[in-house]
């Protein structure tokens, strides 16, 4: 025996995907926005109602669509992606249950429940998913589904429902829901009679959704004061529709060009879309250019501001983490203060691990009277402003966090990598090639698991 161990293989060690970013100076140039992600799954999800196929274009390049794809796929709808343009055909529809194995990936199933009903009688749903930004309960889509006559349980795995025929209700949404008023305009424009939704969400999104019901055939009517109202229709048919810009990634790249003392010109996605964000930017001392097709923003100095997010037409929850990623590089002292969700500033330990002074507080610093009192979790932060930034390993927690961590390594000295990038992948267009096109040293590699953070 020479008393020498075997030589083994080294294990080949684990790695993650991730993105290194390196700072290079003011981004400049154009990026052209696609439609919005949180319109296309939707879109995909109204086509399951229609007897004809639809077609959906300007759709993003986002795994989003890819997972809303597949769940329709699973059910046995046709649907074909090619250039930006979604066909679906929901006649060949086989089954009514999505597969358990899209738990957890997106919100988009449990709107899946007012169609299947329509269509099969019976549907299963896994549980929704979607960022950790809260509890993100569904009860205002079940109370909803209830009031139109479905019978529905919760299960481990999911949702399961039934109903013979939905009928038309009266129904108030405690809070004006996205999702929930989705789940109504998906229910109600085939349900037997006439459906009242109040305090109906009035988000550009949620309006494209009624407009592209209305084309297939639905009769909805947008009344004052968030009001919907739906009389039931016998059928739908299939309808086109090219989306609207996305104004999260519109508003999240004018941040770009703002945070580094750039200058970026956002195509696709109109004015009227970002209303809010322009008055917000504008306040603080940022000077557009707007025309017809496009907006951009730059600025000698930013002031800080105190910004509360609201339901629309405020200043909209997504925008949020972009805008404390900026408020870092503005002089002075300023306040954010979440509303609609009870937990986003998840991304905040990150940028204080970048240098940004950032304190966060549970109670609300704000006029908007909280949902979320008692909550163990904050829902204001105060930014010091005017720090420098410096890079470092940073894990995204959720899609619009994810962004800001972008948006502050590039303004940052030295190099930052970013994982959990997957977030980004199933919300963001193209990203890496736009930050790139304006100038960003971006690029997707592969790390080790156990040397990152
Ligand atoms: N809520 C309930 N019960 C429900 C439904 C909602 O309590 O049954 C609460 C939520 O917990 C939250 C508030 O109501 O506190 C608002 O939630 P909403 O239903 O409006 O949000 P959502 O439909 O789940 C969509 C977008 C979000 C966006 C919000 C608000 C999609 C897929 N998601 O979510 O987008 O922030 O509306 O505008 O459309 C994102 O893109 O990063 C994102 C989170």
């Amino acid at each position: 025996m020479s008393g020498q161990r075997p030589t083994q293989a080294p294990e080949a060690q684990a790695t993650t995907p991730a993105w290194l970013v390196s700072p290079a100076g003011p981004l400049r140039g154009n990026v052209a926005v696609r439609g919005s992600k949180n319109a296309v799954t939707k879109h995909l999800v109204a086509a399951l109602l229609g007897l004809t196929p639809s077609t959906i274009s300007n759709c993003p390049d986002i795994g989003d669509v890819d997972i809303t794809a597949n769940m329709l796929r699973a059910l046995g709808c046709e649907v074909q992606l090619r250039n930006g343009v979604a066909t679906i055909d929901s006649t060949s529809l086989s089954s009514c249950r999505v597969p358990v194995r899209f738990s957890g990936m997106n919100r988009i199933p449990i709107l899946m429940v007012g169609p299947l009903l329509h269509r099969v009688g019976e549907a299963f749903v896994p549980l929704v998913g979607g960022d950790d930004i809260g509890s993100r309960p569904i009860d205002f889509h079940v109370d909803a589904l209830r009031r139109m006559g479905a019978e529905i349980t919760l299960t481990q795995d999911g949702l399961e429902a039934k109903a013979t025929r939905l009928r038309g209700a009266h129904i108030e949404l405690p809070y004006p829901s996205v999702g929930a008023t989705e789940t109504v305009l998906l229910t109600g424009c085939l349900a037997q009679g006439r459906t009242v939704l109040d305090n109906a969400a009035t988000e550009p999104e949620v309006i494209e959704l009624a407009l592209f019901l209305q084309r297939m055939g639905a009769r909805i009517e947008l009344r004052p004061n968030r009001r919907i109202v739906i009389e039931g229709v016998e059928e739908l048919s299939g309808a086109a529709h090219h989306l609207k810009g996305d104004r999260i990634e519109a508003f999240s790249y004018l941040v770009a060009g703002l945070i580094t003392g750039g200058e970026v010109r956002v195509h696709g996605c109109s004015q009227e879309r970002l209303v809010t964000a322009i008055s917000t930017l504008s306040g603080m001392g940022a000077r557009f250019e707007i025309t017809d097709s496009s907006v951009s923003a730059r600025a000698d100095k930013l002031q800080p501001a105190a910004v509360e997010t609201d339901t629309h037409p405020g200043f909209m929850t997504d925008w949020q983490s972009p805008m404390v990623a900026l408020f870092t590089q503005c002089d002075g002292l300023s306040v954010m203060y979440e509303t609609v969700y009870e937990n986003r500033f998840t991304y905040v330990p990150a940028l204080k691990k970048m240098g940004a002074q950032i304190e966060l507080y549970n109670n609300p610093l704000g006029s908007i009277q909280s949902r979320f009192v008692g909550s163990a979790t904050p829902c204001s932060v105060v930014v010091r402003g005017g720090q420098p930034l410096h890079g470092a390993d940073v894990e995204v927690p959720d899609i619009r966090g994810g962004f800001a961590y972008v948006l502050a390594a590039a303004a940052a000295e030295g190099s930052t990598t970013i994982t959990g990038t997957h977030h980004l992948d199933r919300g963001y267009n193209h990203p890496i090639e736009n930050f790139a096109s304006l100038g960003l040293d971006i690029k997707r590699i592969d790390v080790p698991v156990a040397d990152h953070l």
